[in-house]
């Protein structure tokens, strides 16, 4: 399994991760993150965690992740819940074949309605939520398994 590569990917507010609600999200940063999965890959595979505030950046990243054909974790944030455009991208990503798997930190369905609702969801190879920065280090599981 050496050589693969996997894309971490992260939306709005996410770079806020250490002093953004803490009671929800916790007190890890991504830089913890980037350690925890980097660790958690060992040699099965090279982790690539980004973050980004804008929608067009991450759609970018999925059109990338489709023309390398690099399997993907996508933590949408915000944009789960009301972005078709990045729907459509995480479609063109899975309907390539290429495994993408949505995943959030805190349990959406366990929190205020609108977070009830993603539009990512139909599209991904599997949803994780609801077990911290364990819902990363499942998800790359998962793609290992897949891959
Ligand atoms: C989140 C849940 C979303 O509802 C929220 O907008 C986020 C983070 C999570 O990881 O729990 O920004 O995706």
């Amino acid at each position: 399994m050496t050589g693969t590569r996997i894309l971490v990917l992260n939306g709005p507010n996410l770079g806020r991760l250490g002093s953004r609600e803490p009671d929800v999200y916790g007190s890890q940063d991504l830089n913890a993150l980037r350690a925890l999965l980097t660790d958690l890959a060992g040699a099965r595979a090279e982790i690539e965690v980004r973050q980004t505030d804008d929608e067009a950046e991450l759609i970018h990243w999925l059109h990338e992740a489709v023309d390398h054909r690099t399997p993907v974790i996508l933590n949408p944030a915000a944009f789960t819940h009301y972005s078709y455009a990045l729907r459509d991208a995480a479609a063109l990503v899975t309907k390539a074949g290429i495994t993408l798997i949505e995943v959030h930190i805190s349990n959406p369905h366990a929190r205020e309605t609108f977070r009830h609702t993603s539009v990512i969801s139909g599209v991904a190879s599997g949803v994780i939520a609801g077990f911290g920065f364990g819902s990363y280090g499942l998800a790359v599981e998962a793609v290992l398994a897949s891959a």
